[in-house]
């Protein structure tokens, strides 16, 4: 019986989409790629998925797992030839239960990372992962991908937050590692290779979570800067005088807020006068009665003195937070609004970060004079969105034209400085070539060695990651 003869005995009827049906899993969400596909999966139990792979393992047929397709490198896509199987994993979308006492929770591959914060608070707890497109990414690209967010700085990544996962193995067999244990010395990290992996190894079906208590408190402003030198100082302040309350640490270039209030409805600047920059932090704290506010005004009243700080505002309600939140979170939205750019996703030291901004933008502005650089994100963790602009009216095709020589200079650059090239966005199919040329030789062996044991014919998610053949 040929692949899909065999797929269809496995499948129910509506869990298996040929032809046009297949439409929308077949672009990345910033259409970079256009893929073909054999056909979409869409299992509903993890017994299938496993029937799933075998059959194809068995058929050497390549293997595209794809969660909410939210990711930003093309992980998700298939390739252009039409041979490949997408398996997509949202029916697999059971909370399959909440340990309260545990602190911990068990989510299938496919429940939205939203659905995962909401049954941890309806327990009273606190699963800290967040990120903008939370109303539509899945727990499991969010796994496969190590992703980051606005609350690493506190909380980690999506790796630093798992105890226990199950996974089916390219050739159908089960990995039962949903362990709820936070102490478990027992080898290797086999779990580990999976998270980060983007599919390459095995398929991510189910984790068990890290929980936390339940933020009660917050205090939120909304800070003007006058460099990211600034920035990484009131960091360091604000780290040391919340005792360690801080949350979130994101900077915001002003171009990027005159790019959201031009093109988000609803969006103002909070401050009366522009500044070249800004922060947005927050504190957060499990106790209800944490005299949080106070301790974030008189920080900044001491920065301001100092001369770290030059304004700021403090959200004084839920929605004055929301709103400030919207500015940063829609800066993405808003870039896409104006035009064509470049991205770039860095990270480097923290205490390295003024450097690499005041050179990545001294290299722009004498290299590609045409673009706006609008360099966002999480400083807390080291990490910009080190994005390039055109200018109103430029031509947009001469800018990414030059995509190739710009994130050469821009990633040589992280690297000089210790950083990384991909700090939250993966490799996916985008930065392959990027990660053969950085990745330590012996590192990179060694990957190419833990795929040939884990996927000896290549069939998971081929050429995402490493080159496949
Ligand atoms: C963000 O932090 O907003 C995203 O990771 C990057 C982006 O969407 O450009
Ligand atoms: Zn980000």
């Amino acid at each position: 019986m040929d692949l899909l003869g065999t797929l269809r005995g496995i499948l129910a009827a509506g869990e298996l989409l040929t032809g046009e049906a297949c439409e929308p899993y077949l672009v990345d969400h910033r259409r970079l790629y256009r893929g073909r596909a054999l056909a979409v999966a869409l299992p509903r139990s993890v017994e299938a998925v496993a029937r799933v792979l075998a059959a194809c393992d068995a058929a050497r047929v390549g293997v595209v797992p794809h969660g909410g397709n939210t990711g930003y490198c093309g992980g998700a896509t298939p390739d252009e030839s039409g041979t490949q199987l997408v398996l997509a994993l949202k029916y697999l979308n059971r909370i399959r239960g909440v340990d309260a006492a545990n602190y911990s929770l068990t989510a299938e591959a496919g429940c939205l990372l939203e659905r995962v914060q909401e049954a941890a608070a309806g327990a009273g707890r606190y699963f800290p992962l967040s990120l903008g497109s939370q109303g539509s990414c899945q727990i499991g690209g969010n796994l496969s991908t190590n992703a980051g967010g606005v609350h690493v700085l506190r909380y980690g990544m999506m790796r630093d937050l798992v105890l226990g996962l199950e996974v089916v193995l390219a050739d159908g067999r089960v990995l039962n590692g949903l362990t709820a244990l936070r102490k478990d010395n027992t080898g290797y990290d086999i779990r580990g290779l999976f998270l980060g992996a983007e599919g390459t190894l095995g398929v991510i079906t189910a984790a068990t979570l890290k929980l936390f208590p339940q933020i009660e408190s917050t205090a939120t402003a909304f800070a003007a800067v006058a460099d990211p030198r600034a920035a990484v100082a009131l960091l360091a302040r604000l780290r040391a005088a919340s005792g360690d309350t801080i949350s979130s640490f994101e900077l915001v270039p002003r171009l990027a807020l005159e790019l959201t209030t031009a093109h988000i409805p609803g969006i103002t600047d909070p401050l009366g006068t522009p500044h070249p920059w800004y922060v947005l932090c927050e504190l957060g704290s499990a106790r209800a009665a944490e005299p949080l506010e106070a301790l974030l005004t008189e920080a900044l009243g001491a920065a301001l003195e100092a001369g770290l700080v030059r304004d700021a505002v403090l959200a004084r309600s839920g929605r004055e937070r929301a709103a400030l939140w919207k500015i940063r979170e829609t800066i993405p939205e808003a870039q896409r609004h104006e035009g064509p750019g470049l991205k770039h996703d860095i990270s480097v030291p923290v205490s390295a970060l003024p450097e690499f901004v005041e050179r990545g933008a001294g290299w722009i502005a004498a290299h590609v004079p045409q673009a706006r650089l609008i360099a966002y994100g999480h400083v807390g963790d080291g990490n910009l969105h080190f994005n390039l602009q055109g200018r109103a009216g430029a031509d947009g095709a001469a800018l990414l034209a030059r995509a190739d020589e710009v994130r050469r200079a821009l990633h040589d650059l992280a690297v000089s400085l210790g950083g990384s090239f991909s700090a939250e966005h993966g490799i996916g199919r985008l930065k392959v070539a990027e990660l053969e040329r950085y990745a330590p030789a012996t590192e990179l062996a060694l990957m190419h060695a833990v795929k040939r044991a884990l996927d000896p014919h290549g069939i998971m998610n081929p050429g995402k990651v490493l080159r496949s053949g």
